[in-house]
């Protein structure tokens, strides 16, 4: 019963063209300004009148709420353990970007048990609901949970830098993600680009080796500069789009965000119930 209605109530949104867009954010290596993205992309699609939320999704060293500046009380943690609500754990900026932390203790690591998973579902059902964009930072580290997860969501950002090492680690995540599901869509970002690499050759080329080997279609994004503005950004734990909202990586990032929000997601068409039937399938399979 409870699958049919929420099929049915998908289908409505879908209709009325409401249905939010699910994208994980990663990328091959740590490091390369996945958080940060995550962060002022975030701000770039709220400036839009978008309803957006980040959802931390590294639980226990989570640094979402430190570069907003904010200290939650609860995190994503006491939602899947049973002991908070969903409410509980959504925070919100001045400026109105809501976020759940992944919060910091690693002390407590959580176990993945079937409750939790069932939990995590129900928070993404609701979320689904109240959300245009849902973004989760990946955090660091390709777990079998955080791969399934990223295979769940409907579109994925891989974050890379220009360095060859970050260029090809990022390739294989894809491949690795490819693999398991050949639909899924890919948008891609150069970070940290130089002067020199104003032409953005590496992520054409990461684009193009997903072609010839995958033969996987990819959009590139757009890429952001290398910025002194980032730092500063992170040391004052405000978004660089908040606190120099004129430097070149936050007009960069308007571009981005531009660009991001006029593609399709191309979700609705192919994948029947999107993130939340994957999801449930994921999770369920294998455990009778
Ligand atoms: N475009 C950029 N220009 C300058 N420094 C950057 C840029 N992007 C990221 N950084 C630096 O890289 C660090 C790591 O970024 P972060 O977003 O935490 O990466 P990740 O989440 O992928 O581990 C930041 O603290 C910042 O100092
Ligand atoms: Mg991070």
């Amino acid at each position: 019963m409870r699958d049919q209605a929420e099929t049915l109530r998908l289908k409505m949104l879908k209709s009325q063209g409401e249905l939010s867009r699910s994208i994980a954010i990663v990328s091959g290596k740590g490091g390369v300004g996945k958080s940060n993205f995550s962060t002022n992309f975030a701000h770039a699609l709220l400036s839009k009148g978008k309803k957006v939320i980040i959802v931390d999704m590294d639980i226990g060293m989570g640094n979402i709420h430190i570069l907003l500046g904010k200290t939650p009380i609860f995190s994503l943690k006491d939602y899947l353990q049973g002991t908070e609500e969903i409410d509980a754990v959504i925070n919100e900026t001045e400026e109105g970007l809501r976020f759940i932390s992944g919060g910091s203790g690693l002390d407590d690591v959580l176990e993945w048990s079937k409750e939790v998973f069932d939990r995590l579902v129900l928070a993404f059902e609701y979320l689904q609901t109240e959300y245009d964009f849902i973004l989760f930072d990946m955090g660091a580290g390709a777990t079998q949970r955080s791969i399934e997860l990223i295979v769940a969501v409907d579109e994925i950002i891989v974050i890379s830098t220009t360095e060859p090492t970050s260029i090809t680690d990022a390739y294989s995540m894809m491949k690795f993600i490819c693999i398991q599901d050949p639909d899924k869509t890919f948008h891609l970002v150069s970070n940290r680009v130089s002067k020199n690499d104003e032409d953005n050759d590496a992520v054409l080329r990461l684009q193009y080796a997903m072609r010839k080997f995958l033969n996987k279609e990819t959009t590139v994004l757009g890429f952001l500069p290398e910025d002194p503005t980032v730092h500063k950004a992170v040391i004052a734990q405000q978004p660089f789009m908040l606190l120099f909202p004129n430097s070149p990586i936050s007009k960069r990032m308007m571009l981005i965000a531009d660009t991001f929000a006029g593609t399709n997601s191309g979700v609705v068409s192919k994948q029947g119930d999107g993130f939340l039937g994957k999801l449930r399938y994921i999770f369920t399979k294998g455990r009778g």
